[in-house]
């Protein structure tokens, strides 16, 4: 019996290292509070010399960062900022920024494109489209929520 206890320990303990080894949207967007200044909220830049970095993918994500974090992809600012993270936080702010892409559903009943930012909050940024003319095929934006 006591075997088993043992065993069952191990199995949680592995599980929740398997969990932790993959990011977590949320934590990410918690952590992304100090790259927003430059990289813009979702990773949308409206500065022209800094990056946009939503929708980038993912272990390109993970990559640069740790290269900064090693020093062999030099920047005196992005080297300053991610020294502290862990290797979690970087996975942890990559799935956050890698989700931060349009997922399109269309609605042929409707006419309706919607376009979500999944890592984005939908408050934070929805649009809304519907089709205006089949040939050529164009969209009209008919709402754009942000804040
Ligand atoms: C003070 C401004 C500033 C802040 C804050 C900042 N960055 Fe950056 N970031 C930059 C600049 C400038 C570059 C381009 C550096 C270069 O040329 O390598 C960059 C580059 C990057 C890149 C590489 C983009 C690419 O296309 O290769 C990533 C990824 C990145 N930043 C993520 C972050 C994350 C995540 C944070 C928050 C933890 C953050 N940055 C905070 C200024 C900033």
């Amino acid at each position: 019996m006591k075997k088993h206890i043992g065993l069952l320990v191990i199995a949680s303990v592995a599980s929740i290292n398997t969990t932790q080894a993959e990011g977590d949207i949320e934590m990410g967007r918690a952590l992304s509070s100090q790259c927003s200044s430059c990289h813009g909220d979702a990773g949308i830049s409206n500065v022209d010399i800094y990056p946009n970095i939503a929708g980038q993918k993912l272990n390109y994500l993970i990559e640069q960062l740790e290269k900064y974090k090693s020093g062999d992809r030099k920047n005196p600012t992005m080297e300053a900022i991610v020294g502290p993270l862990t290797s979690q936080d970087i996975e942890d702010l990559a799935a956050y920024f890698y989700s931060n892409k349009p997922i399109p559903t269309y609605s042929p009943l409707t006419g309706i494109l919607d376009l979500q930012f999944v890592g984005v909050d939908t408050q934070l940024f929805k649009a809304q489209m519907s089709v205006f003319s089949g040939d050529p095929f164009t969209l009209k934006l008919d709402s754009l929520e942000g804040r």
